[in-house]
């Protein structure tokens, strides 16, 4: 069987939640580890790997994480946000999480809303370059709700049969 790695950077919760679903189904044997406590990447064969959309793109502890990923690993990420699904905002930072990785088997992506606090969201409308995904996370309140939880789930499942494909 295959070894799983969860890994997840969250500040708030959301990809914590995300991550916990995603581990919830898959098999043994897994782990699931917040970013700054994963020791070692050897010994796993499949990784699932976790951030949220930080000012469009990847947060800097993730970025160095994706940055010294060893080379032909399979992988599949998921990221949470407060801009809509599929919107620029959210494509442009799993896009660019991707570059970082030219040398891994990429086997799927996933992201879904995510929560912003008031005092965030209040802060970030007053930067021009911020206003517009947080003036459109006013609607995100409450994601990740049951039904991004229950999407991200069957997404595992389906890179999991991709892994064993
Ligand atoms: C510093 C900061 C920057 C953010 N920048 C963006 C952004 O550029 N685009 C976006 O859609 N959401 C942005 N968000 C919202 C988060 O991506 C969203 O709330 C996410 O679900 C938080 O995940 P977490 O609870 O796991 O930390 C930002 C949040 C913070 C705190």
């Amino acid at each position: 069987m295959a070894k799983i790695l969860v890994a997840y950077f969250s500040l708030t919760g959301n990809t914590q939640t995300i991550a916990q679903a995603i581990f919830d189904v898959l098999p043994n044997p897994k782990e699931i580890q917040p970013l700054d406590q994963v020791k070692y990447l050897e010994g796993y064969d499949l990784f699932f790997i976790g951030f949220p959309v930080h000012t469009h793109s990847v947060p800097y502890p993730v970025e160095n994480f994706l940055k010294s990923f060893p080379p032909g690993k399979k992988i599949a990420l998921f990221s949470t946000h407060g801009s809509h699904t599929g919107s620029r905002f959210s494509r442009e930072a799993l896009e660019h999480a991707l570059s970082l990785l030219p040398q891994a088997h990429l086997l799927g992506s996933f992201t879904c809303r995510g929560k912003v606090s008031p005092e965030a969201r209040e802060l970030f409308q007053k930067l021009p370059e911020h206003r517009a995904w947080a003036v459109m996370a006013a609607s995100a309140q409450h994601h990740p709700d049951k039904n991004d939880i229950a999407d991200a789930q069957d997404f595992a499942r389906w890179v999991l049969a991709l892994y064993y494909s």
